[in-house]
């Protein structure tokens, strides 16, 4: 049986040990990265700094969110705006794959920018054990690099520690809950945020677009299944497309994007059903988002594909 507060105990000590200098973490709010910071911090206390990120194609409030919720475990927090840089990155870029590397090669960037200022000679990462097993297998084709967004290169010039390195995810979850972390459970979120979401640029009008959807569709889902009128799917979401159609509004023609909304039951993310949700749900989405982005967005479609053939993202 795991012994979440022996391994807290233990994992602390041996950071201790390990850690004899600066340290920092790209700290993205999920379980994993936050955990790793907890057991440093606790270790080490102030000579570890916590870096987030904000790409710009964050979730509505999730700068904020991740923030507060490192001020209540007591652990610093450096929020780094580089939302401009991603930005300018993508410019005129359409290619999904293209849009990926963008992405993970700016990160790379902004990050160790931050370890410069910090000089912080040690890195601390989440990895769990099924990201190092998954990754040493070449069996599967790639279909989308799932690179994660925060996967920093084998020639950084710090020494790496990795706390979490033998644990399974239940077994994160459980030391979490024993730091008094709070996991709800979250719904997956790609690496690359919501730019996956953005067909064709992905600029910063599209991301607020998009983000304002997403946050419409995770409210109207999730308060629907508080209400029982339907299961929460294991992940929903939208997307935007960058086909324009003719719609009307008011009484004048309006010429505007649609929106896809996604949701999907599965296990892994490997395969996926496309849940079955009631259509007056789906209304209120569709309600809510053109009453609110109107003369931007003039239809909303629900994608009921399962995966295979489609996959859960559109990119
Ligand atoms: P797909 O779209 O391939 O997604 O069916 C399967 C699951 O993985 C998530 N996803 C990603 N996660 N980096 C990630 O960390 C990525 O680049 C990425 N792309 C997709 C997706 O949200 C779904 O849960």
């Amino acid at each position: 049986m795991f012994d979440a507060e022996k391994f807290i105990v233990e994992a602390v000590e041996k950071l201790r040990q390990d850690v004899k200098g600066k340290a920092i973490i790209a700290a993205s709010g999920g379980v994993d990265s936050t955990v790793a910071a907890v057991l440093t911090y606790k270790a080490v206390t102030d000579q570890l700094t916590s870096v987030f990120v904000d790409t710009g194609f964050m979730r509505k409030g999730e700068a904020e969110s991740v923030k507060a919720m490192f001020d209540r475990l007591g652990v610093d927090l450096t929020v780094v705006d580089a939302s401009e840089e991603f930005y300018t990155g993508l410019a005129g870029i359409t290619e999904p794959e293209q849009k990926r590397s963008v992405i993970g090669e700016r990160f790379i960037r902004v990050f160790e920018r931050e370890a410069e200022t910090t000089q912080a000679k040690y890195l601390i990462q989440g990895t769990i054990a099924p990201d190092w097993i998954e990754s040493g297998g070449g069996l599967r084709d790639t279909i989308k690099s799932h690179h994660n967004v925060g996967a920093l290169p084998d020639d950084i010039n710090m020494t790496l520690a990795e706390p979490l390195r033998d644990l399974y995810k239940d077994e994160v979850r459980q030391v979490a809950r024993a730091l008094n972390i709070e996991v709800a459970e979250k719904q997956p979120f790609p690496g690359p945020g919501l730019a996956v979401r953005i067909l064709g640029e992905a600029n910063q009008e599209s991301a607020e677009l998009v983000r304002e959807c997403c946050a419409i569709v995770e409210e109207e889902l999730e308060s629907a299944a508080s209400k029982e009128e339907m299961v929460l799917p294991w992940q929903y979401f939208a997307a935007l497309l960058s086909v324009k159609s003719v719609g009307v509004q008011g009484d004048v023609r309006a010429y505007g994007r649609t929106v896809v909304v996604r949701a999907v039951q599965s296990l892994d993310g490997m395969t996926a059903a496309y849940s079955k949700i009631p259509h007056e749900v789906l209304e209120r989405v569709s309600v809510r988002i053109t009453n609110s982005l109107g003369s931007r967005i003039n239809r909303v479609v629900y994608d009921i594909t399962n995966k295979p053939p489609g996959t859960i993202e559109w990119e």
